[in-house]
Formats: C-alpha cells, structure tokens, sequence
C-alpha cells in the first residue's frame, strides 16, 4: 500500500468534523473519495498532507507512518496535494509557476520535468508568458494539475480538479490523471462532485458522510447498492 489512512479523525477548534477514517489505496490506484459539501473530503486531505494534526489514528505512506511530519517532507516522499481552489501565484507567469516548483521538486531523473509537463498540456505551452491570475478558471485549474505532478509524484491528491473546466476539458485531465496513474504508477485521490465521472475513472469509490465513511468499494458495487442519496 502506498497510502493507508487508519482510523482518522481531525478538526478545526473545538469540532471534531472527521472520525474514524480508513482506507488504503496502491501504487496505480485511482480512489474517488465522495460526498455531499460539507462531508469531510476536504479536511480528510489537508490531515493527509499535514496541514492540519490528526486527532486520531494515523497515515501511513509506503509503510512508514508519517506522524508529525511536516508538509514540506510529505511533499518531498512523493504526496502532493491539489488544494481546493488552485493553489497557483496568480501574479507569476506559467513558466514562473512551473520554474518555481520545479527548482524544488524537478531535479534530474524526475517522472515529469517542466518540458513533459508543455508537452502533456500544450494549452500551458501556448502560454507560457501569460500571467497565471489572467488566464480562464480552467486554465488555472490546468496550471494547479501540472504543479501538483511536478517531479516525482507518488500519490496525488486532487481536491475537486474539474471546477470550472468545460466538459470536453474534463474529459482530457481525466485521461491524463489515468495516463499518470496507469503508466507511471501513481497511486490517486479524487475528490469530485462530478460522481459518474469520477466513478467511471476509479478503481475504488469511497463515500462520506457527517466525517464518517458510508461506503468502500468498487464502481459496480456503488452502482449496485444505490448509494446515490448520498450525494
Ligand atoms: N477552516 C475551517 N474552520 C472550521 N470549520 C471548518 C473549516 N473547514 C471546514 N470546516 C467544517 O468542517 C466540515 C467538513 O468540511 P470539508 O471542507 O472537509 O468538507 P468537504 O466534504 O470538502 O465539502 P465540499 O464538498 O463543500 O468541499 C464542514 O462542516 C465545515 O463547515
Ligand atoms: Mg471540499
């Protein structure tokens, strides 16, 4: 297992808004991680990447639980995280976002280097000089994808990566995030509000609900069990 998430549970203040949380996911595996707003998908990624302390239970990323780890040294094991909303300088050009990452995290023998990165998204390539804050909401979302498999991705996690992308453009990052988990073996969570979609790509499906997992299993076992109320 490259990522194994035990018995979780994390909140903000006083709230305890995830608990008990498990599930585990390997090398190649894309899981789609469901569930009405406000259900804890968000919150269970930020305890993943280390942006907020687990209460309880505990991440384990290739076998080694990561404990207090900070973000920057899970970022540096291969997780990366694209945050709800981008996570781009919107005042930089694309080529300055790309170099920016890439003098961290793309040194030689990397799985993608910033010339694969114009090379997979040639809407990137085209506008390179472009100030990242004046492109199209989906353009920027283009952006936020490339960023978070800079390097040597090992486990993506991609918080609602659709938002604001036309359906034909939906359809090609979805290939892509197949195309980096298949041939390179990244292992991935998706968080999507687009739940066939998202159901279609995945190998597994999780569904929360109130912070507690409902559901764990395959496609056709969610298809088969009607968990559409859900969403
Ligand atoms: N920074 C925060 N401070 C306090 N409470 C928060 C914070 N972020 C989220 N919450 C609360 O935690 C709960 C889970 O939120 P979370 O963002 O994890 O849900 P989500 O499943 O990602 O929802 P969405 O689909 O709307 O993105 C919600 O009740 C939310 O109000
Ligand atoms: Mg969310």
């Amino acid at each position: 297992m490259i990522l194994e998430l035990a018995g979780l549970a994390a909140g903000y203040g006083a709230k305890t808004v995830i608990s008990d949380v498990s599930f585990a996911l390997e090398p190649g595996q894309i899981l789609a991680l469901l569930g009405h707003n406000g259900a804890g998908k968000t919150t269970t990624l930020k305890t993943v990447m280390g942006l907020i302390a687990a209460r309880a239970g505990e991440v384990r990323f290739d076998g080694t639980p990561l404990g207090r780890l900070p973000v920057a040294a899970r970022v540096a094991l291969g997780l990366r995280l694209l945050p709800e909303g981008r996570g781009i300088f919107p005042d930089l050009s694309v080529a300055e976002n790309i170099d920016v990452v890439a003098a961290r995290l793309a040194g030689r023998g990397a799985m993608f280097a910033p010339a694969d990165l114009y090379r997979l998204l040639p809407v990137l390539d085209e506008r390179r000089a472009t100030r990242a804050g004046s492109m199209s909401g989906g353009q920027q979302q283009m952006l936020a994808f490339a960023l978070a498999i800079l390097g040597t991705p090992r486990c993506l996690m991609l918080d609602e990566p659709s938002i604001g992308l036309a359906p034909n453009l939906v359809e090609r990052l979805f290939a892509q995030v197949r195309d980096v988990c298949r041939a390179h073996g990244v292992a991935a969570v998706l968080v999507e509000q687009n739940v066939a979609a998202a159901m279609a790509l995945a190998d597994r499906v999780v569904i929360m609900n109130n912070g507690q997992i409902v559901f764990d299993g395959t496609p056709e076992e969610a298809r088969a069990q009607n968990v559409w109320h859900y969403f």
